[in-house]
């Protein structure tokens, strides 16, 4: 209640708050503080769980889209403990259709914003988190990290509980986000997912549960670190992801111009008119689910190859939750992602279409770290795959 009220008044007067920034590319941001030395922490909103409540009761976390959530303020003033760890400023971004009806038009605008508040020369924030609804979470947060250009934290987070739940997880996950954003620990380690009191890397996490708040898992990566007593202890020193590559989106004026690009799931059965089907609405590139290690049927396979004569990429993603296809040792119609899976596949191979980058250039980009480790010179594969 003290806690209401003292923000309510932070916000309705400015009386506590620090005066209103003019550094460039900032000077849209009003800062919520009660400590002027405190790190600040841009949040990002784009709605969610995290701020959703259900109007049936505490223990509903299936039905709660119709009950009146909290604000970012009101989220602030119930976790207020925030505020000893940083000042904070929010920007709310339009996600029309929630978390599941987003395209590309999100990621490229929320990294807009971040770039011009964090990475420009003299700004002086330490780090950002944003709020997104889980379902596509790992979409945003993917095409976010691979466009952002500094060393400082992006942490993405959310909830699976409406605060309206007996124990609501979004609370924590807040809390935990913020010290994780202030944090210098959190720096030179790319995009982070901060969820359920686990830090993982953006590049390799998935939503792994429908239903419950450990959801979000780098099941093959493990988890960089965890909270307690709600401060980021990392188990490792910092390092990028390997292969995580940089796209420049700063020049991007329509936020609606990416290049579109397709999933297939491979599976029994497969029909391949489907993949000639998303080219002529309008696909400049493909995704294959492949089973087991990313095998295709062979008519998904000449379909690539027809395709791939045409200029339209295909890229091929293990379709077990875990693992990767490996990349023939003499190059061929299909490209293999590695590491990455067949959601961030798409966002990437959107940005790299974007790039004007060339059908050599993308299968460089999706598959030099697994090529290199396994037919590199260091790997000496010659007597499995003599030439
Ligand atoms: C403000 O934050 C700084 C840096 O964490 C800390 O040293 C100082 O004690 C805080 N001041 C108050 C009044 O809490
Ligand atoms: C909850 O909200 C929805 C839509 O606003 C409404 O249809 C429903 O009757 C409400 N339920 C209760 C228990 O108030
Ligand atoms: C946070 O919100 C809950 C539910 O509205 C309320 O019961 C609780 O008192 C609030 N806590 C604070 C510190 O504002
Ligand atoms: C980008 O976000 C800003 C800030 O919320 C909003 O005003 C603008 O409409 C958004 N642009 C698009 C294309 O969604
Ligand atoms: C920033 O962009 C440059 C040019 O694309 C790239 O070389 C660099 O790695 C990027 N830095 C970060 C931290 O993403
Ligand atoms: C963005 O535009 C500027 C000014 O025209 C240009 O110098 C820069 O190379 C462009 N960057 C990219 C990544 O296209
Ligand atoms: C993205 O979604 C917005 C809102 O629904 C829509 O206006 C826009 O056309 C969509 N953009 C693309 C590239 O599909």
């Amino acid at each position: 209640m003290l806690s209401q009220i003292l923000l309510t008044a932070v916000l309705a007067t400015g009386a506590l708050a620090s005066p209103v920034e003019c550094i460039t590319g900032e000077s849209d941001l009003e800062w919520i503080s009660k400590n002027s030395s405190l790190p600040k922490v841009v949040i990002y909103s784009t709605g969610g769980t995290i701020l959703s409540a259900s109007n049936y009761s505490r223990l509903d976390n299936v039905a709660y889209g119709s009950g009146v959530g909290p604000t970012v303020p009101e989220l602030i003033a119930n976790v207020s403990e925030v505020l000893d760890v940083a000042q904070l400023a929010f920007v709310r971004f339009p996600a029309p259709g929630g978390s599941a009806g987003i395209n590309s038009t999100l990621y490229l605008n929320v990294t807009q914003y971040a770039n011009r508040h964090l990475c420009a020369e003299d700004s002086d924030i330490a780090g950002a988190i944003m709020f997104h609804g889980t379902n596509t979470l790992e979409e945003t947060a993917f095409g976010v990290d691979l466009t952002f250009n500094c060393s400082k934290p992006f942490i993405a987070t959310g909830a699976m509980r409406p605060d309206t739940y007996i124990s609501p997880d979004g609370r924590s996950n807040f809390y935990q986000a913020v010290a994780a954003a202030a944090s210098p620990a959190s720096r030179d380690r790319g995009g982070l997912i901060v969820f359920n009191d686990r830090i993982t890397s953006i590049f390799y996490s998935t939503k792994t549960n429908a239903n419950t708040p450990d959801t979000f898992k780098a099941l093959e990566q493990g988890n960089l670190g965890a909270f307690l007593a709600g401060q980021p202890f990392y188990f490792f020193g910092p390092a990028y992801p390997t292969g995580r590559p940089h796209f420049d989106v700063s020049n991007v004026t329509d936020l609606n111009s990416l290049p579109a690009v397709i999933i297939v799931y491979g599976h029994q059965g497969f029909d391949a008119s489907l993949m000639y089907a998303a080219v002529a609405n309008g696909a400049k590139g493909l995704v294959i689910l492949g089973p087991g290690a990313a095998a295709t049927s062979p008519s998904a396979k000449a379909a690539a190859a027809d395709l791939y004569s045409q200029g339209i990429p295909t890229i091929a993603v293990a379709r077990p939750v875990t693992g990767t296809g490996v990349p023939d040792p003499v190059a061929g119609a299909l490209i293999y992602s590695s590491y990455v899976g067949a959601e961030q596949a798409r966002v990437m191979l959107q940005l790299a279409l974007n790039a004007k980058y060339n059908l050599d250039e993308i299968r460089d980009l999706f598959e030099s770290p697994l090529r290199n480790a396994i037919f590199g010179p260091t790997a000496n594969q010659q007597f499995y795959y003599g030439s």
